[in-house]
């Protein structure tokens, strides 16, 4: 009796990072997320204030677990799952990493009136469009809170077909060759139209595509000055089917296909992303590679235009035998006074201030 209860005790079903994790049939636990959450948890480090943190979809609880295990700065964890065998894993999970949680079973637009959060996870199953209204309520009285947002709906955010999109975040989609960065910047002014209906402005700090899934952690501000001053960075892409030439601005430019509206601004800030490549080089993370070469490509992508300019797709439409390598192009550009920069996006594409023309020039 002694015996069977060690083992039971001592053997679980995941060891995630140093994260002891028992799983359970019935509660949702994706391996693949592993990346996202150190990519988040080094967020929450990056923060220098003390966060209580609300887990609002927290299932196993890998997240908060995660977060509070790896981050000094966090105050509180609070759980919240809508089906309760989530909350009694998640409350296990807690137990067997020696964290005090607090666990709330419950759909997210009931609680969200009750609960106070400094740092809250979105993390539903598809789009997290329609829990955006109730995340805010979260963040009354804050006058600066994060908000930590994924979308797996990404057939929907990044797809060609025009209604799911409009339905879900009230914007055209492209489904063209820089599609993940048009789906990322169209979520994010779901979030900024939101934020300024609750008087607040957005600041993403890092915005990120990956396999099936886009991710951006935000700073949100009260403040009417400031809300305005986000939805004034809202606007369309333009973009010529036939020569593959696009342009940004308030309005689409007649006669072209076009995204939006959309988030104009920045993806990610500078200083933050510095903050995370240091915690992240002092993480000894499984994928702390990958993460770090994600960061770097993020820090440049800072200050670049909303798009991206895919090699093997320019290649295609100049009928070009012969694919130049990255380097090259990259080398060519800055000679002549541009920036050109690698992007987290893609692996064979180049983010570049250059004109679509000089772009051309350097095949
Ligand atoms: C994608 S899983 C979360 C994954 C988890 N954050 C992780 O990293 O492993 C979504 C969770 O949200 C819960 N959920 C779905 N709708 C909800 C709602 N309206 N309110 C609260 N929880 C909800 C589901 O029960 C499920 O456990």
């Amino acid at each position: 009796m002694q015996l069977l209860r060690c083992v039971s005790l001592s053997k679980v079903d995941y060891l995630e990072e140093k994260i002891k994790l028992y799983s359970s049939k019935k509660v949702f636990y994706n391996t693949a997320m592993q990346l996202c959450r150190s990519v988040s948890s080094l967020a929450v480090g990056a923060i220098e204030s003390e966060l209580d943190i609300v887990d609002a979809f927290c299932a196993s609880g890998i997240r908060g677990i995660r977060y509070a295990k790896e981050n000094p700065n966090v105050g509180s964890i609070t759980f919240v799952d809508i089906e309760p065998a989530a909350i009694t894993l998640a409350k296990k999970n807690a137990k067997a990493n020696d964290i005090n949680a607090t666990a709330v079973k419950g759909n997210i637009s009931k609680v969200a009136f009750d609960l106070v959060a400094d740092f809250l996870e979105i993390d539903p199953f598809g789009t997290p469009s329609p829990y955006l209204v109730d995340a805010f309520r979260f963040f009354n009285p804050k006058k600066v809170a994060y908000l930590s947002v994924t979308a797996t709906d990404v057939a929907v955010l990044c797809g060609g077909k025009v209604s799911p999109c409009m339905k879900n975040y009230h914007s055209k989609p492209l489904n063209n060759e820089f599609t993940h960065e048009i789906g990322l910047r169209i979520m994010l002014k779901r979030i900024a139209e939101v934020a300024s209906e609750f008087n607040m402005g957005i600041t993403p700090l890092v915005s990120f595509s990956n396999k099936h899934y886009l991710k951006s952690v935000i700073k949100v501000t009260r403040g009417a000055d400031l809300a305005f001053a986000s939805l004034k960075k809202l606007g369309h892409i333009s973009y010529d089917k036939k020569t593959g030439d696009r342009s940004f601005g308030q309005f689409p430019v007649p006669d072209q296909d076009y995204a939006g509206p959309l988030w104009l601004g920045e993806l990610h800030d500078k200083s933050f992303i510095k903050k995370m490549r240091t915690l992240n080089s002092k993480r000894n993370y499984s994928d702390h590679e990958e993460i770090e070469q994600m960061l770097s490509l993020m820090e440049s992508e800072v200050g670049m235009p909303p798009y991206y300019y895919n090699i093997h797709h320019i290649c295609k439409l100049k009928h070009l035998a012969q694919l130049p390598d990255m380097k090259t192009i990259i080398e060519r550009l800055r000679k002549k006074g541009y920036k050109a920069y690698r992007t987290h996006f893609s692996k064979v594409s180049i983010k570049s201030d250059a004109p679509y023309k000089a772009i051309l020039e350097v095949f």
